[in-house]
């Protein structure tokens, strides 16, 4: 297993519509099933394909508007550090997907509502390791104290998940081109806008939380994100 897949895999953002996913990436809808291993993909963006995950034209109905306006730069140009003793929890809010890991995980490091809202001591420095370690949008990293650089990501396979009212969690690496042409920096997990409304596109940025809601089916199902 690879961080770092084959050049041939990759997410091109199309112009106000879908994603399109080339090579050999898993899909899995959010029921859970796989329902792509290899090829080329068009994934829904606008939120609003009777067909999802994939596209079924409906964003020109709609005249979706999917009009990126993520930074392109490096992630460690953007998160905030905070030191601890034996850990420092690294953040970039503006990609965060509010998937809830690390409030639910360990709130008392993880604080809503209150400045600073990480303390990095109040756990022990393994289990603040595991929380940002199921943290899908890879907002969250951690750094050993003293040291400015980011842990190193554990190798993933490359995956594409549709998450149960949520974005599509990318893992692997998967290289990400915005429709201008331009690379986003290519990172071990991302999460994508799925419902159309992120105000930090292509990636996710919790807007989904508004209401957008996979079908009924889909939400019952065990579906699970694992
Ligand atoms: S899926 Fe999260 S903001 Fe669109």
């Amino acid at each position: 297993m690879s961080d770092r897949p084959d050049e041939a895999v990759s997410i091109s953002v199309t112009e106000n519509g879908p994603y399109m996913v080339e090579g050999a990436v898993e899909i899995r809808d959010a029921l859970g099933e796989t329902v792509s291993e290899e090829g080329k993909a068009f994934l829904c963006r606008c939120g609003r394909s009777s067909n999802k995950p994939f596209c079924d034209g409906t964003h020109k109905k709609v005249g979706f508007d999917g009009t990126e306006t993520a930074d392109k730069g490096p992630i460690a140009d953007r998160r905030d550090a905070y030191e601890g003793e034996e850990v420092t929890i690294l953040d970039d809010r503006s990609v965060c997907a509010h998937a809830g890991e690390c409030t639910d995980g360990l709130p008392a490091v993880w604080k809503l509502g209150v400045e600073p809202w990480i303390d990095p001591n109040a756990a022990p420095a393994d289990e603040i390791r595991a929380v940002i370690g199921r943290c899908p949008s890879g907002a969250l990293g951690y750094a050993e104290p003293g040291s400015g650089e980011a842990a190193e990501e554990k190798p993933m396979s490359p995956a594409v998940k549709a998450l149960v009212d949520g974005p599509y969690r990318v893992r692997g690496g998967i290289p990400v081109r915005s429709a201008d042409g331009e690379a986003y920096e290519v990172r071990g997990r991302q999460t994508l806008c799925r419902c159309g409304g992120s105000s930090n596109k292509p990636f996710c940025d919790g807007t989904h939380w508004k209401g957008f809601k996979d079908p009924d089916e889909a939400s019952r199902g065990p579906a699970g994100n694992e």
